[in-house]
């Protein structure tokens, strides 16, 4: 079997810590395919210094071992902060209002690129497999093609991928694409980015382009583009549930809820998850019915993300100041109807408070998969399962279809889905749930990676020839 290099903004070993909703899906995911297969996990260290050297950091993990690069302080700031989460974050979550579009982070982008491609060649052997992840490295592929790598390189994007009609407004558009054509394998999320790619391809960069068989021919290359929906590592996930940890977490949970249903949002405090507008679903529960502070128990947990991004500050402001607001109006003297929490939890407690919660609320604006929700799902239990509610702008709607599936922008249909939840008979729930986990539980991450790979390896395709 080949080695596999896995390669990411992000090293982020989890050792039993850190879920989708604390740690973004990327490293969960990663974390499940490497244990599962061993290799290497290339990327940023997190720290800085003066002078760039390239200067590689080896360390054996759990199964595999770990490579990590130092970058500048400059590097951090327009590679890292500006163009991939100023720039091309909001972008590709549909926030053109957000995106930033500053030379100096192009460039920065472009010599991060440069510079992760010379620390990683002579890390790759002639049979290694080079998997590259997400919006941080798009052009990577062609980078090592230049230093005359001629491994099998693929990548797999964790966000969604924009209309080709707000994609065009990234300056250098074309020359960015052009550039992620020099990836063997492209990885979608969701059919849905995929064909935005393939409609962008064909339309802007006038590609030879099969949507059937998702084949982009452009230069002379070609590149497989397909969907491959990632999962979560449900056999290690159930395990974290039989621990104590699980189970001291969930009762502390049911404890201090004293009888009122609890609604639960695990997410990394971004803007595309939707949270002000949850606020506002809840406002107008509370607003419809009597009595809803000793009836709900809304608990968002929100770790800060990206704390250096002005657009991030706000978003955090604005939610401080909206359930401040909220609690106060709604609040009784021995119960507060919103927890609002920003901090992260471990894997284990996670599973304890997914069961503990009656509800699963994953409403985010554009989501390019949304592991909470297949968390929450897997967590619940068979005999009493409680109910998620899901946005349909998160990549996992097309495959969690036995959700309460909502438009999150729509307030009064996220309002009314929760008050369903809430009074759902117990066969409905049953019913529902054995349907979602059956999916959580059968496209895990384990499969997920060996999927991706086998179509990297080129053992599953006709479609590897050149044009
Ligand atoms: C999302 C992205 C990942 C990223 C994670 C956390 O899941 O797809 O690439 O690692 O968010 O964000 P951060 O900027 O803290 O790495």
């Amino acid at each position: 079997m080949s080695r596999l290099i896995v390669v990411s903004n992000r090293v982020s070993v989890t050792k039993g810590r850190g879920a989708a909703g604390a740690q973004g899906g990327l490293a969960v995911a990663m974390n499940g395919a490497l244990r599962a297969r061993g290799g290497i996990w290339f990327g940023w260290s997190g720290n800085e210094v003066d002078r760039f050297t390239g200067q590689l950091t080896m360390q054996r993990a759990d199964g595999f071992t770990t490579a990590t690069i130092d970058l500048e302080p400059h590097d951090v700031d327009e590679y890292y902060n500006g163009y991939a989460n100023r720039t091309l974050w909001p972008l590709f979550h549909y926030r053109i209002d957000l995106a930033e579009y500053e030379n100096e982070f192009g460039m920065g982008y472009e010599r991060v690129n440069e510079r992760f491609a010379n620390s990683l060649v002579p890390l790759v052997e002639d049979d290694d497999v080079v998997w590259v992840q997400d919006y941080h490295f798009l052009p990577l592929a062609e980078r090592l093609r230049a230093q005359g790598l001629k491994n099998r390189i693929g990548l797999f994007l964790h966000i969604p991928w924009p209309p080709a009609r707000l994609f065009v407004s990234l300056p250098f558009h074309e020359r960015l694409v052009a550039a992620m054509l020099h990836y063997d394998v492209i990885g979608f999320q969701s059919v849905e980015w995929l064909e935005s790619f393939l409609h962008y391809c064909r339309k802007e960069l006038h590609a030879d382009v099969d949507e059937d068989a998702g084949i982009v021919r452009h230069e002379g290359r070609t590149t497989v583009a397909r969907a491959f929906p990632i999962g979560i590592d449900h056999k290690e996930f159930m395990e974290l549930g039989e621990s104590d940890a699980a189970r001291r977490a969930h009762d502390r949970l049911v404890g201090s809820a004293r009888n009122r249903t609890v609604v639960i949002g695990v997410d990394r405090l971004d803007y595309s998850k939707g949270l002000p507008e949850r606020i506002d679903a809840m406002e107008r529960l509370f607003n419809q019915h009597d009595d809803m502070v000793n009836k709900l128990l809304y608990i968002q947990i929100a770790p800060p993300s990206r704390e250096d991004v002005r657009s991030y500050q706000e978003i955090r402001a604005t939610l401080e100041q909206k359930t401040g607001q909220f609690n106060g109006a709604h609040s009784d003297v021995d119960l507060v109807p919103i927890r609002y929490v920003n901090r992260g939890f471990g894997r284990a407690e996670l599973f304890g408070f997914y069961r503990a919660a009656k509800i699963g609320l994953v409403t985010p604006i554009r989501d390019g998969m949304n592991l909470v929700a297949k968390e929450y799902v897997a967590a619940q239990d068979p005999d009493d399962p409680g109910v998620l509610i899901l946005s349909r702008f998160a990549g996992a709607a097309e495959q969690l279809t036995d959700a309460l599936l909502v438009n999150p922008l729509n307030h009064d249909e996220v309002t009314r889905a929760i008050w369903t939840a809430m009074n759902m008979p117990l066969a409905e729930r049953k019913e529902r749930w054995e349907a979602l986990n059956a999916v959580v539980r059968d496209s895990d991450v384990i499969g997920w990676a060996a999927d991706f790979i086998e179509q990297l390896s080129g053992n599953s395709t006709e479609a590897l020839e050149p044009a």
